[in-house]
């Protein structure tokens, strides 16, 4: 098949049952960049196990390989996965075609409005429930990764992420999720615009899609592709940093430092590395903005999936010995620390949206914990 970005022709990729091979266009050499840090341009011909991570990003995951299992049956190849993925919809820049470009695959079916999330709610539930149903409209809509229910939609000409709760969530999972962005941008970290959609405790989390500008579509890659790992391998964050610093920029270490403490104060143990990415924007890489920050009731110190350096609990002791990995010294991360610890009760408690949700979902245990966190965190300074 042959790779483009936006409408210029990248290369060819050719997929083998156990292995690929991607290959330069000779006009991508000369006017293109690197689409991935570990494919420079002065090597033509890139050989993968498996098909390359730059390209696996762009493809579902558990929820999407779910239904797309149930609507094509059979055997999938990683291949279909890549070209049964709505080229409109399709997360980051690349698109595919196997016609030199003429069309490309994915032929989706537009993207529904945000007035069609009622009508989709009900589809995801009966699907939940294994219901026998018609379920092609989802299907269709099948594009980015991740395990829990989601759709794109549209609302005034801009692509939103829907995710949706389901019916076997015992706890407002988007309106934590929501608390948690909002928690994240009062400390600066960057973040999508999200807003929640439809009845409260049942709401739908909507966020901007960040890799769609007015027209124009933002290469993307996950923190997984970046080192080279994948589905079920892992790594730390000291090796994250160390990574991030050689290949993206060392300017992105204290927002994901922050990203780092925001996971643990919030007890954000899923904090994987699909869960991370980057964007090509201005002809460099740069953090995507971030996502998939929810709080859990695990105990403090609990591991999370990206393990701070492996040996000590991932605790904000553990994170302050790490500090220097991201380019700041002890007092910098402890004011860091300290900023966060006090501003989160600030925005759990002072936003009428987020002290809402804490009121009716019970989320006090989870205030309760951070409270503690936070109180602990300070002593320990
Ligand atoms: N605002 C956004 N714009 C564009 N892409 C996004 C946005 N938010 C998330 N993504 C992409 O969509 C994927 C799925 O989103 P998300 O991680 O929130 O889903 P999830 O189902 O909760 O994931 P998980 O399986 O990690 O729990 C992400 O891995 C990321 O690549
Ligand atoms: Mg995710």
């Amino acid at each position: 098949m042959d790779v483009y970005m936006e409408d210029r022709h990248v290369g060819r990729l050719i997929i083998h049952e156990k292995s690929s091979l991607f290959i330069y266009s000779k006009d991508w050499i000369a006017h293109g960049f690197p689409i991935t840090p570990s494919m420079p341009l002065n090597v033509r011909e890139h050989y993968a196990v498996g098909v390359h991570g730059i390209f696996t990003d762009t493809t579902p995951d558990s929820w999407g390989r779910k239904l797309i299992q149930r609507f094509q049956g059979g055997y999938i190849s990683e291949q279909d996965y890549i070209l049964r993925v709505s080229d409109q919809l399709r997360l980051g820049a690349l698109r595919f075609s196997l016609d030199g470009g003429m069309t490309y695959e994915g032929k989706g079916k537009g993207v529904p409005s945000v007035s069609s999330l009622t009508h989709f709610k009900l589809l995801v539930d009966a699907m939940m429930r294994g219901e026998g149903h018609d379920y092609s409209e989802l299907v269709s809509n099948v594009s980015l990764g991740g395990a829990r229910a989601k759709l794109v939609v549209c609302d005034d000409d801009k692509m939103y992420l829907a995710k949706i709760p389901q019916i076997t969530d015992n706890h407002d999972v988007e309106g934590l999720e929501y608390i948690c962005l909002e928690l994240a941008a009062s400390v600066g970290i960057n973040t999508t615009k999200s807003m929640l959609y439809g009845s409260e405790g049942k709401q739908t989390l909507l966020l901007e899609r960040f890799d769609r500008h007015e027209d124009s579509r933002i290469h993307y890659m996950s923190a997984m592709t970046l080192m080279g790992l994948k589905d079920g391998e892992s790594c730390t964050y000291v090796e994250l940093a160390l990574e991030v610093a050689d290949k993206v920029s060392s300017h992105c270490l204290q927002e994901l430092y922050k990203r780092m403490l925001l996971n643990i104060l919030v007890g954000n143990t899923d904090d994987h590395l699909k869960n991370h990415g980057f964007l090509y924007i201005g002809g460099r890489w740069q953090l995507s903005p971030a996502f998939d920050i929810t709080m859990s009731k695990r105990p403090y110190g609990a591991n999370h999936a990206l393990r701070i350096n492996g040996c000590e609990p991932d605790t904000f002791d553990t994170a302050l010995d790490v500090a220097e990995y991201f380019s700041l010294d002890n007092i910098d991360a402890q004011s860091i620390m300290i900023e966060m610890a006090g501003k989160a009760q600030k925005v759990l408690l002072g936003n009428a949206t987020c002290k809402k949700i804490i009121k009716k979902q019970r989320v006090v245990d989870y205030v309760f914990i951070n409270e503690i966190k936070a109180t602990a965190m300070q002593q320990e300074l």
